[in-house]
């Protein structure tokens, strides 16, 4: 069967060729179809970048009209999916509401199933994911608290949308401060493309079996789960509290991540492909400082995330491994100020990146990549016989 070249954690194997987003981990560049991240999160709208990343290009002002025109038209949801939260129990995590939400949508389109559908009905399947996803996200929050479900409004743009279903009541008339729809906007173009991370690896292998783009990206959701990948940003805030609880003692906790006997990691530290900085988390500190300071906003939390970096960044252990803090490191510093509970954390992060993930479908289905299917190299027994149970032990 000829050679096998092993590569565990694919830390060197190229597995699709891409011309979505460019990564240079050595110099902490990050470009989405060419345009540097910095520009991208301090001037686009999230539906911009979203736009981008999907097509290939920024749209002009008829483009995106149409765009947001054609998503707004989907924002409900199948009034029978109301039901299937209420099935859930109170404190289920949001992530797993949403990855089975989202997996349940193929059943109320089932034309997504079909891989030879025209162009258009593609795109209807894009549109409708984009446009269902916040409203998921939103009510799987409310479910949580067994607060009524609040309908999306179509005269507020994707990210006014999104704070509404999750913030306003029926009862009350609904008041947002700019400051965190500008927030918000920005860490959402932070987030939404990697190249080929876990999840995104995910949902084109999926995809690559021709499963539907719904089942793909449910797949991309509970890969973004783990604490290694999206769900680091969650566990970054649940240790800064345990370390404010527990005195403030930062020192201790960078030598408990240095101890290998210790399983315990510095979240939001490290990064596969970044060995200098990660340019988001660059951006995402300078947002942290900015947003607290402008919703006056005092978080003894962010003073034990700087410390814990300036210790971290002095440290030959850090040095040498090349361990930075990460775009999860900060960011749950912002969504808790926004008002953002930590179980939403991931669900964020998972808004945020699902226009990569559907261009990255996109391409790869357009391409016609063919099924993905890693090899392996046997480490098991190399043949047996059967042997009846009552001789074996
Ligand atoms: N704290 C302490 N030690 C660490 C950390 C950390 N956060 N990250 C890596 N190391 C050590 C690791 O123990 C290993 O040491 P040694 O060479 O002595 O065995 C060395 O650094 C290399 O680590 P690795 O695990 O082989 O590197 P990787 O590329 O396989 O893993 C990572 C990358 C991001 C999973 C890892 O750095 C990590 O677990 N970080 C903490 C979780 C985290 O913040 N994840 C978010 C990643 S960025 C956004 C996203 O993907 O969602």
């Amino acid at each position: 069967t000829g050679y096998i070249t092993l590569d565990t954690g694919y830390k060197n194997t190229g597995a699709t060729m891409s011309a979505i987003t460019f990564l240079d981990g050595e110099e902490g560049i990050l470009r989405y179809r060419g345009y540097p991240i910095e520009q991208l999160a301090e001037k686009a709208s999230f539906i911009e970048v979203a736009y981008l990343l999907i097509y290939g290009d920024l749209p002009t002002q008829d483009q995106l009209d149409e765009f947001i025109s054609s998503i707004t038209k989907h924002t409900l949801v199948h009034e029978d999916m109301k039901q299937f939260f209420e099935a859930y129990p109170a404190q289920a995590h949001p992530m797993g509401v949403l990855s089975a939400m989202v997996c349940s949508l193929s059943t109320f389109y089932p034309e997504s199933l079909d891989p030879n559908r025209s162009a258009e009905k593609k795109n209807r399947t894009i549109l409708r994911l984009l446009a269902k996803l916040p409203t998921l996200a939103a009510w799987s929050y409310k479910n949580s608290m067994r607060h009524p479900f609040m309908y999306p409004k179509n005269e507020y743009d994707y990210v006014k949308n999104f704070l509404y279903m999750m913030f306003a009541m029926p009862t009350e008339d609904y008041k947002v401060d700019p400051v965190v729809v500008d927030a918000l906007n920005k860490l959402l173009i932070l987030h939404a493309d990697h190249e080929q991370n876990c999840s995104t690896s995910t949902v084109r292998i999926v995809g690559s079996s021709q499963a539907n783009l719904y089942a793909s990206i449910s797949a991309g959701i509970s890969a973004l789960w783990g604490p290694l990948h999206g769900g680091a940003n969650q566990a970054v805030i649940e240790m800064l509290e345990k370390i404010h609880n527990d005195g403030g003692d930062v020192d201790k906790w960078v030598l408990k991540a240095k101890d290998k006997d210790d399983p315990f990691r510095l979240m939001g530290f490290g990064h596969r492909v970044y060995k200098n900085f990660d340019p988001r988390a660059t951006i995402i500190k300078k947002a942290a400082d900015d947003v607290l300071e402008k919703l006056k906003i005092d978080d003894p939390l962010l003073d034990i995330a700087k410390k814990l970096e300036k210790v971290a960044l002095e440290d030959d252990y850090f040095k040498s491994r090349n361990l930075y803090p990460n775009v999860d490191f900060y960011s749950g510093i912002i969504y808790k100020a926004l008002g953002i509970p930590s179980e939403m954390f991931t669900v964020m992060f998972a808004l945020g990146r699902l226009p990569g993930w559907i261009a990255q479908w996109k391409e790869m289905s357009e391409g016609g990549e063919p099924i993905g299917r890693p090899r392996q190299v046997y480490t098991g027994e190399i043949t047996r016989d059967y042997v009846p149970i009552t001789k074996r032990g």
